[in-house]
């Protein structure tokens, strides 16, 4: 009984160690930038002497309105979100960059901003001022200021959004295993036991509570804790509206891509995805109607948020013209489900465990294996290679091919192997 505990607190005193050290470190290795605050120039779009963009394939491609073609946008901002499969999108934008040779915003030695502390451009990989970047998309906590000095004015902003209900599970399972608060819950089912009286086991103030309650609206930059009927979740919602040019919403994933698509101009082979970082099937379990009842009440803040940008997402297909979507939408299907049978092994996502390579392997939650991968085909043809292997790379892997510096998340992914965590 009492080793597990034993091996536990050994863990914990470790990782705090070691975190402790990697943040002496971090701070001696990087010199806080000295920036003034005046007259920083904001850069101008640096993307037209990169890559000669191709012009898009005259007016016979797939989704364009037919007759005019548009030039492809190539300045993105996406703000990704937490357990909303953002992760897939990342992929679809780490190719979209590639394939135009664009310049990316990537944090400087882990894979996110140091969230949660709010993002400060300072934390950009090689950012000094009026250098200018295309895409920013990895985690953080939204800071409009700060990204808006970052890139230029024309850049897209884009996000995505989840039912907070079923956000909250996936949050719940996923980060449970950092988030103090939910240890000392009994009993069979957690999140059960959580539900039936949040207020007993939420404190605000707990170590990563926001992972809790109303992720979404922490992830965008407030306060995820006030009241919820306070006229002010309305006006932040209003400026989430105003800054943000497309909300997709992870129910509609294909509905949101083909939007996607049509906003920046791309073509369909951009928008090409396999589901990145999916649960093991055993691990989702399914929220009964009245604990689906209590998991949206519990998160009323990004519940009115996604009952706000589910009007607006049906208002946008709406003007894109219902049949017309669904018409894309099934090509996309189409194409997807070619790329499959092209490039995954099996047809489908595999446990970790039969995972043969090891760029294949995605990163775990602490003390679990139970995100899903892929295994590539043994025989694809050539014109197929590279984008099968792109579009299966898992985040980190791909971050580190596009050049990103990512020595704490590495360090910790050895630590936790050596712990066998
Ligand atoms: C484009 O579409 C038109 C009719 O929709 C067709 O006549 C033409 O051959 C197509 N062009 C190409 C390059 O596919
Ligand atoms: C989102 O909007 C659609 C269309 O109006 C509706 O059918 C659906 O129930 C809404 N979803 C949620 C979770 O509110």
């Amino acid at each position: 009984h009492g080793k597990p505990w034993r091996s536990m607190c050994k863990g914990l005193v470790l990782g705090t160690l070691l975190t402790s050290f990697m943040l002496l470190l971090y701070s001696y290795a990087v010199p806080p930038l000295q920036v003034s605050v005046t007259e920083i120039p904001i850069p101008f779009s640096c993307s037209s002497h990169l890559s000669p963009v191709q012009a898009p394939s005259p007016s016979n491609g797939t989704g364009s309105a037919s007759g005019w073609s548009c030039r492809p946008k190539l300045n993105v901002m996406f703000m990704k979100t937490h357990k909303t499969a953002s992760s897939t999108i990342l992929n679809i934008l780490f190719r979209f960059g590639e394939k135009h040779r664009l310049k990316f915003a990537f944090p400087n030695g882990r894979n996110d901003f140091y969230y949660p502390s709010f993002f400060e451009r300072s934390q950009v990989q090689h950012y000094r001022p009026g250098v200018c970047f295309n895409i920013i998309c990895n985690h953080m906590r939204f800071h409009y200021e700060e990204v808006r000095k970052l890139l230029p004015p024309d850049t897209t902003f884009v996000t995505v959004l989840r039912d907070p209900a079923y956000l909250f599970e996936s949050s719940f399972h996923y980060f449970g295993p950092v988030i103090p608060l939910t240890w000392k819950i009994t009993g069979e089912d957690k999140l059960d036991e959580f539900l039936r009286d949040p207020q007993h086991y939420y404190d605000p103030n707990g170590f990563n509570a926001h992972y809790l309650q109303n992720l979404l609206f922490f992830d965008f930059g407030y306060d995820s804790s006030m009241d919820a009927n306070s006229p002010l979740v309305e006006e932040h919602i209003q400026e989430i509206d105003r800054r943000f040019h497309l909300v997709m919403l992870l129910e509609y994933f294909d509905e949101s891509l083909v939007l996607l698509k049509d906003l920046l101009c791309w073509q369909l082979e951009d928008v090409l995805y396999f589901k990145l970082n999916a649960r093991k099937g055993s691990t989702v379990s399914r929220l009964t109607p009245e604990l689906y009842e209590q998991a949206t009440a519990w998160n009323l803040i990004d519940a009115k948020l996604y009952r706000y940008f589910n009007a607006t997402f049906w208002r946008k297909v709406e003007a894109y013209g219902r049949e017309r979507m669904a018409r894309d939408v099934a090509e996309l299907q189409r194409e997807n489900k070619k790329m499959t049978s092209i490039c995954i092994d099996g047809g489908h996502a595999v446990d970790a465990s039969a995972i043969q390579e090891s760029s294949m392997q995605p990163w775990q939650p602490l003390g679990e294996k139970t995100i899903l991968g892929y295994n590539l085909k043994k025989k694809i043809s050539k014109k197929h290679q590279k984008l099968c292997r792109k579009m299966l790379t898992p985040e980190i892997q791909y971050l580190t091919d596009l050049g990103a510096n990512l020595w704490i998340t590495k360090l910790w992914s050895y630590v936790r192997d050596f712990l066998k965590w």
